[in-house]
């Protein structure tokens, strides 16, 4: 099965998931990226079922709008009660590396007002140790140089990522060259850089459960 197929069986069963779940007033929090998408094109069959959503990204927001679902700003809203979003690497505690396309920032503040967070993957992205997939971090773009630095101390090779501004107007730096035997001490020590707005590592709010497409089926692993 490809991997597009495989991200597609992901998003169904989640779908599923979220669906036996909704109430009336349920606010569905969205991710950024193609295994995302899936699962906005399996909403669309039941917009008019749920209150809305907070997206993630400018780009899953426009998605969701073309399908008539609606689409709230997250402070106006209460409690959303679900989010469903890919990654580019999960361990088998469901810490993450995210942030392939550039929305880490919003994903990590909608996954920490997230009641449940649904991570849906294909198989590929299920690594023991997280780091070969390299590392983004959003920073300010003043501080992007001096940002490096401090990540070259703590053993990683920062590269800024080209013609890449994020929703918030700020600029991406992935790093290689890490192996991150700590996730949750490497997220802490990330945070403490000034000028860091958020780094794609989510340790210290893993995912919930993870909806993995593999050759065999769609396996769902809980944190
Ligand atoms: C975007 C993300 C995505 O969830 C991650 O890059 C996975 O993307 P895809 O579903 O296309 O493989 O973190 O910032």
């Amino acid at each position: 099965m490809s991997q597009d197929n495989l991200k597609k069986a992901a998003a169904r069963q989640a779908f599923e998931y979220v669906e036996s779940l909704l109430e009336n007033d349920s606010i569905v929090g969205i991710g950024t990226g193609s295994t995302a998408n899936f699962f906005i094109k399996e909403l669309g069959a039941i917009a008019q079922k749920i209150e809305g959503t907070v997206a993630s990204s400018e780009e899953s927001a426009k998605r969701l709008k073309e399908l008539n679902i609606p689409v709230f700003d997250l402070n106006s809203v209460g409690e959303v009660f679900v989010y469903v979003d890919g990654a580019d690497e999960s361990n088998e505690y469901l810490q993450l590396i995210k942030g392939g396309g550039a929305a880490l920032t919003r994903e990590k503040i909608i996954a920490a007002a997230a009641t449940e967070f649904l991570c849906i993957a294909d198989e590929s992205k299920l690594v023991s140790i997280l780091g070969t997939f390299p590392l983004p971090v959003e920073v300010i773009p003043m501080a992007r140089s001096y940002v490096g630095r401090q990540i070259v101390k703590l053993g990683g090779d920062p590269v800024f990522r080209e013609n890449c501004v994020t929703d918030n107007g700020n600029h991406i730096l992935d790093i290689f060259n890490l192996e991150i035997l700590d996730p949750r001490k490497l997220e802490n020590e990330l945070n403490q850089i000034t000028g860091l707005v958020t780094s794609g590592l989510f340790a210290k709010r893993p995912a919930d459960r993870l909806f993995l497409g593999t050759a065999t089926g769609v396996k769902t692993i809980e944190s």
